[in-house]
């Protein structure tokens, strides 16, 4: 059996037709002695994506079990895990069964998570169905949970065996989860890709656009994981925009906000490229630009000036944060990312500050 605890070893990411012979392939195989084939979807992605999937396999009898579960990021809890737990106890899953997640970074965060503890870990297989999933949150082995209200704060490091990526999914994702999945490519550009923040997403439209524009995260985010898998330096630049945006994302999940998690990192750039500005004396034309663009292509987040105080409370329950130290990631340029810089609180109450600032400034739009 192997030890898919073991993060150096390697995902096979397969997209388009190399996908969908993979996962013939697991289910042929696993017709043949294994414990159980089950297939994760939430409610959404077993009404949109299911079908497509099927059509894609040409009908073929896959002898799946689906186990659903509701759909948003309000459902990425421990109830949730323990639901698929018992499902997967119900059935009898054995520890050679597989579990293969069909849906968003909530579908493969949860799965990833359950098939990461379940008997110890049994094979887990993502088919991420949102552009954000696609682009990030089925690479790289983060699983996670949200607990009492805090993003991911329970989770495992745990290799998916393959993810397969689909583009042809993208067509019945809501236009505001697509501009969400825009969050992460914005994230992409600003640390290692700057011709990503060229790209005007209403230009992205045919399979052979998305695959390229795809391929790109994707290959950044597996350079990045491969060199430093378990986060202990490099990895955390992959979490510009994070820290804040994370609590953003808390502050909204309590307070019954929708926020999507790509939006909330969009916004909590800004405020970051504001910090980068200050402390490695960035641009100011970036900032302007990326202004112009976040008003343009998201929704920025909206809280007033008296929930910093709660909004800087959940920093400090940032994983990426020690003891009393509030530490970004930060741009020297566009490009050079620098973590693990500490930045005093009052620094962060005026980047909030500005922020609200520019958002609210019609004169802008
Ligand atoms: N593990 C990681 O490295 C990592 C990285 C980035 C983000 N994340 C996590 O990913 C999550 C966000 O993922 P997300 O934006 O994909 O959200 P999501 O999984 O909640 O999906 C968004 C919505 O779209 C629906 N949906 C999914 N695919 C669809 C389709 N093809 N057609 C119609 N509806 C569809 C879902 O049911 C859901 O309602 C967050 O929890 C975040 O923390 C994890």
């Amino acid at each position: 059996m192997p030890d898919y605890h073991d993060m150096t070893k390697k995902t096979a990411i397969l997209f388009g037709s190399e996908a969908v012979a993979a996962l013939h392939e697991v289910l042929d195989n696993s017709k043949s002695g294994s414990s159980g084939v089950f297939l994760l979807t939430d409610h959404n992605t077993h009404k949109y994506c299911l079908p497509q999937l099927k059509l894609l396999l040409g009908f073929c009898d896959a002898g799946w079990i689906n186990i659903s579960i509701p759909a948003g990021e309000s459902h990425k809890t421990l109830e949730t895990a323990a639901a698929i737990w018992q499902e997967l106890t119900d059935h009898k899953a054995g520890r050679d069964a597989v579990l293969i997640c069909l849906g968003g970074g909530v579908v493969t965060d949860i799965g990833g998570f359950a098939a990461s503890c379940y008997k110890r870990g049994i094979r887990c297989i993502h088919i991420p169905t949102t552009l954000l999933a696609m682009n990030d949150a089925a690479i790289g082995g983060k699983t996670g949970i949200d607990f009492n209200f805090l993003k991911n704060h329970i989770g495992t490091f745990y290799l998916p065996e393959k993810v397969l990526i689909l583009p042809e999914f993208l067509s019945t994702l809501p236009s505001g989860q697509l501009q969400s999945g825009w969050g992460e490519v914005t994230k992409y550009g600003f640390i290692a890709s700057p011709a990503l923040l060229q790209i005007n997403p209403e230009t992205i439209s045919s399979a052979e656009a998305w695959h390229q524009l795809i391929s790109e995260c994707v290959s950044i985010k597996v350079r990045v994981t491969d060199l430093d898998p378990l986060e202990t330096g490099l990895r955390k630049i992959l979490n510009f925009g994070h820290t804040i945006g994370h609590a953003f994302e808390s502050f909204a999940l309590e307070n019954n906000i929708e926020l999507f998690h790509g939006q909330a990192v969009a916004s909590g750039i800004l405020v970051e490229l504001n910090l980068s500005q200050k402390i490695f004396n960035l641009e100011k034309s970036v900032i302007s630009q990326y202004i112009e663009s976040l008003k343009q292509n998201f929704e920025p987040f909206k809280f007033s000036v008296s929930a910093i105080d709660d909004l800087i409370h959940r920093m400090g329950q940032d994983k990426k944060n020690q003891g009393t130290s509030l530490r970004f990631v930060l741009l020297e340029t566009i490009g050079k990312p620098i973590y693990d810089v500490e930045v005093q609180i009052d620094m962060i109450k005026e980047a909030l500050l500005f922020y609200l600032a520019q958002i609210n400034d019609e004169s802008n739009d």
